[in-house]
């Protein structure tokens, strides 16, 4: 069925066509919290600099909690956002003083993380622990907005929660790192917001709004 050649005609994509991203050579759940961080309002090209600078400065998330802030700040300077910053340093100082020094291997202790709200848990839970946890962003929604040709608005709570357990019936047994990645990937380089590169899609077969012509309608997103 339907469920099923989506996860696995993805997962074979994703393995030939993902890109050597930096984060994407650690597992160390410490990297992965940074880039997403990073990557949070900020475009994949603009991050990769400021990534290798920050891991290069601190290395260890004990290094990071125990900086002057001054220093972060500086690190971040062009980023933006710089609360984005701050909170992970008190998430880094929170790790250090709560779990000794080492990121949870358990989703509600990530939560409770400064600056971490539901997308960030999942994409730390998943990518770093290969946990089954959804990690859902706008590119997750547009994606699956598409393939299941789903109409409800993106903006509301509702919509998010129906997409996370539907993320969580497909998601392949002990492949949860590579899934997430996976439709990250797929939003952001194939199933574009304006112009998606549909006919070189490895979903396309089975993807409902395209069959129905309506992909350039969908996702529905009321203005906020
Ligand atoms: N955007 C958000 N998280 C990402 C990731 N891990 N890889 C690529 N793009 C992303």
């Amino acid at each position: 069925m339907v469920k099923r050649f989506f996860s696995t005609e993805l997962l074979e994509w994703y393995e030939r066509s993902k890109r050597d991203l930096p984060w994407r050579r650690h597992r160390d759940p410490y990297y992965i919290w940074v880039s997403e961080i990073m990557l949070q309002q900020t475009r994949v090209d603009t991050v990769i600099p400021y990534f290798h600078r920050f891991i290069e400065r601190f290395p260890t998330l004990q290094e990071l909690a125990e900086a002057p802030e001054a220093d972060v700040l500086k690190l971040w300077e062009g980023l933006g956002y710089y609360s984005r910053a701050r909170n992970l340093q008190r998430g880094a100082q929170q790790v250090m003083e709560l779990h000794g020094g080492q990121v949870p291997n358990d989703k509600l202790a990530v939560a409770a993380l400064k600056g971490v709200g539901p997308y960030t848990t999942g994409a730390i839970m998943s990518i770093a622990f290969n946990q089954p946890v959804p990690a859902v962003d706008g590119n997750v929604m547009r994606v699956l907005s598409r393939y299941f040709l789903i109409e409800d608005d993106i903006m509301k709570n509702a919509t998010r929660a129906g997409m996370e357990v539907l993320i969580e019936q497909l998601i392949p047994e002990g492949r949860a790192s590579d899934f997430n990645q996976a439709l990250m990937e797929l939003g952001a380089l194939v199933c574009t917001p304006k112009s998606p590169h549909c006919l070189t899609c490895p979903v396309m077969m089975h993807c409902e709004g395209r069959l129905a012509g309506m992909e350039l309608q969908l996702p529905v997103k009321s203005k906020a």
